[in-house]
């Protein structure tokens, strides 16, 4: 009852927010007015389109002791995007962004997203990793979509072997996260899955903390000192 009603809150907005096209702003304001502006309690938990085949973006010490550490993310609006770049500045990690065949940037992405997740349609990745194998610690980041998985992640984590990994999942959503993190957690039961975190809007609106917050989960499962 309550995620009814949360939903019906989220669709309303996003109709009152999207009347007639989806420009990033539009979409910025449907689902999060917040852009990284931060978080002073984010949760943690236990637990383009053109062809493109690239290997991650390199830092130049992309490891934490003997690890070496890949960020992943999706990010329709920017908010994922965000966190990951602050994980990958934070941890030294190189980054590699999943990019879908199929554009959900879209008036109607709510309706559209509704079914490819209910069908489990998982869209053709235009951005391919050829060396996850050199990775020992790899985030995976992704906006809650329908308190879910977004199908372009669902894709990424059914094409990569993640089995023997540590993977840490992230994700950002307007207030409530739902069945993502156990969702995610179904999908790599061969990884060992440490602390997740999670920013809803009103976490990212207090961009001080975000940082902070970060830095503190990141030490707390031992990747920073
Ligand atoms: C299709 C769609 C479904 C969404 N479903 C949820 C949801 O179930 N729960 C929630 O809290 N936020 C939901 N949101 C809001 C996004 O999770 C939130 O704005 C997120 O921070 C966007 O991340 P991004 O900027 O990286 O794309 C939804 C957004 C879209 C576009």
């Amino acid at each position: 009852m309550v995620r009814q009603i949360s939903i019906l809150i989220l669709l309303l907005t996003s109709v009152l927010l999207i009347p007639g096209g989806c420009s990033a702003e539009s979409m910025e304001n449907a689902y999060s007015n917040s852009r990284l502006a931060s978080s002073a309690n984010a949760s943690t938990n236990t637990m383009s389109n053109s062809p493109e085949s690239s290997n991650a973006e390199s830092t130049q010490s992309s490891k934490a002791g003997n690890e070496k550490i890949l960020v992943v993310y999706y990010s329709l609006t920017g908010n994922t995007k965000d966190i990951a770049n602050i994980i990958k500045n934070e941890t030294g990690a190189d980054i590699f962004e999943i990019k879908s065949e199929f554009d959900y940037y879209r008036k109607d992405v709510e309706e559209v997203v509704k079914k490819h997740l209910s069908e489990g349609y998982k869209p053709k990745l235009t951005s391919s990793l050829h060396n996850i194998d050199q990775y020992d610690l790899i985030f995976v980041g992704a906006p809650v979509w329908w308190f879910s998985v977004p199908p372009p992640v669902m894709s990424f984590l059914s094409q990569y072997e993640l089995k023997g990994k540590k993977v840490v999942p992230f994700c950002t959503c307007g207030s409530d996260y739902g069945d993502f993190f156990k969702q995610f957690e179904n999908e790599c039961s061969d990884a060992e899955l440490l602390k997740s975190i999670s920013f809803t809007k009103n976490q990212l609106s207090k961009k001080d903390n975000v940082k902070k917050d970060i830095i503190e989960w990141l030490k707390e499962i031992g990747i920073k000192k």
